[in-house]
């Protein structure tokens, strides 16, 4: 199969079908009748094929337009699948689900990160790489200590974790495939870390260190809540309930924050100050923050009763009130992450009490799903409908929300970090755009002006 395209041979001439490749789609351009043959590979066109297409010399060529990337492949990955009509997530191959049930965070990790499941010496092997950088620089803390008490973690946390790339300026090389090895488990391992510091401060609270006795989520739990006793324990419902959380937003192919990874790092820029960016990403109420926002929104309803006016109201808004935890760019189906972390809430709920705005968000979705505005644009609940709930009743702050998304998803933006970086077809992220501003002008002195 041919991997670039030409100008069609019969070019404005009626093409005899025997001549061409039937991978390929053939362009007439009506301004001058001239024929061309692009290559389809992968169920894809290349954009930069489309540039042939001009009407003269001095004519750039034809670009695409595409605001947001609704149609458009930015990379070859094999890290995530989805099939979003159908509902399917798989890492590596695996269904979310048979993972949520069966592995671990860090195994899940691990399998993002390198491909395939690890053997249980690579898997003891990569634990322990993990558990020996969950400390940070003394210095950090002090970083953290000089945010107001109501700063927004979010903030703190993309703060923080840039600031660590000051602490390893080695991470810019990151071609040097050892180098790179250890600045994935220092992320990996140190988000927890930052993450609950900034918590603790915003609290008032010491620090709590990390305990490598504890599993990845045990020991997050132990940093966050730990007061006076000697030995904290982790209530195990919990802890197997923030393991299958994380799971599931491990990675979830080229979203917005994962975009963000792969552009700021598309600059070499080394992975902290990436990660920064991605968390930033992350942080808006389209995206991570979403679960935050659902939280709020079930708190401004209020009540059972106030569901169907509230319905109205987004309805009516034109797109200006959305159902927060609704629809996704991808999924025109329930969100498989959602159906397990609505099943897993109930064994969450009998350890912490029901959560009472359950029911409002029950019957949220009761209404949306029979309602023709939501049935006819395919909205269903998204991953974080659901998941607010379940960490509002293990304790979690609101605020707190978009920061339990970022710990996960940091081994999925590394794993999609390190694609880019081997990916011999990546450049560095540069889109074109379309100039609709003025043409040469004369720059008046100010009095001129007016
Ligand atoms: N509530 C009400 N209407 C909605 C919603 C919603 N949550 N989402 C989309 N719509 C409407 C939208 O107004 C538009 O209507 P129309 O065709 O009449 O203009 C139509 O559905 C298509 O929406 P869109 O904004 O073009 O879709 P998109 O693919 O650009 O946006 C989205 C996807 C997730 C940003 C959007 O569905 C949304 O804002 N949802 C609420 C926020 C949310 O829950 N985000 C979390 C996503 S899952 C976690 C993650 O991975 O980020």
């Amino acid at each position: 199969m041919s991997t670039t395209s030409r100008p069609h041979p019969t070019a404005g001439v009626e093409t005899a079908e025997a001549s061409v490749s039937k991978d390929s789609l053939t362009i007439t351009d009506n301004r001058n009748g001239k024929s061309y043959e692009i290559a389809i590979q992968e169920g894809t066109i290349k954009a930069v094929d489309l540039r042939q297409i001009k009407l003269g010399a001095d004519d750039f060529g034809l670009m695409t337009y595409d605001p947001g990337f609704m149609n458009t492949a930015s990379c070859k990955s094999r890290i995530t699948f989805i099939d979003g009509d159908k509902g399917i997530l798989n890492y590596r191959g695996y269904p979310i689900e048979e993972l949520a049930e069966k592995s671990t965070y860090l195994e899940t990790a691990y399998l993002l990160i390198h491909g395939e499941l690890p053997t249980e010496q690579q898997l003891a092997a990569w634990t322990e790489s993990i558990k020996q950088h969950t400390f940070v620089h003394e210095n950090v803390k002090e970083l953290t200590g000089g945010f107001r008490y109501d700063a927004h973690p979010m903030g703190m946390l993309s703060s923080t974790i840039s600031a660590l790339s000051t602490f390893y300026p080695d991470a810019k090389r990151v071609r040097d495939l050892e180098l790179r090895r250890k600045h994935v488990y220092r992320l990996i391992a140190k988000i927890p870390t930052l993450a609950a510091f900034a918590y603790r401060h915003l609290m008032g609270m010491p620090y709590v260190y990390p305990d490598s006795e504890l599993s990845y989520c045990g020991n997050f739990l132990q940093m966050m809540y730990k007061g006076s006793e000697l030995r904290f324990k982790v209530n195990p419902v919990l802890e197997k309930a923030l393991e299958v959380l994380f799971i599931l937003h491990a990675d979830h192919e080229q979203n917005c924050s994962t975009s963000v990874m792969r552009n700021i790092g598309s600059s070499e820029a080394d992975p902290y100050v990436a990660a920064a960016g991605a968390i930033a990403a992350l942080y808006g109420p389209l995206h991570g923050g979403a679960n935050e926002a659902v939280l709020r929104m079930l708190k401004e309803i209020g009540s059972k009763d106030k569901v169907a006016p509230f319905i109205k109201d987004v309805k009516e808004s034109g797109g200006d009130v959305r159902l927060m935890g609704f629809g996704h760019r991808v999924y025109k189906n329930y969100d498989p992450r959602a159906k397990i972390i609505k099943k897993m809430a109930d064994q969450v709920f009998e350890v912490t009490g029901r959560n009472p705005m359950l029911d409002i968000a029950l019957e949220l979705e009761r209404i949306a799903l029979s309602d023709d505005y939501f049935v006819k644009r395919k909205l269903y609940p998204n991953v974080d409908f659901y998941s607010g709930l379940i960490y509002q009743a293990m304790k979690f702050p609101v605020d707190l929300f978009p920061v339990l998304f970022a710990i996960p998803r940091m081994s999925g933006w590394l794993a999609q970090w390190q694609e880019m970086i081997d990916d011999k077809d990546q450049k560095i992220a540069r889109p074109r755009q379309i100039y609709l501003g003025h043409d040469r002008r004369e720059y008046l002195p100010i009095a001129k002006r007016g």
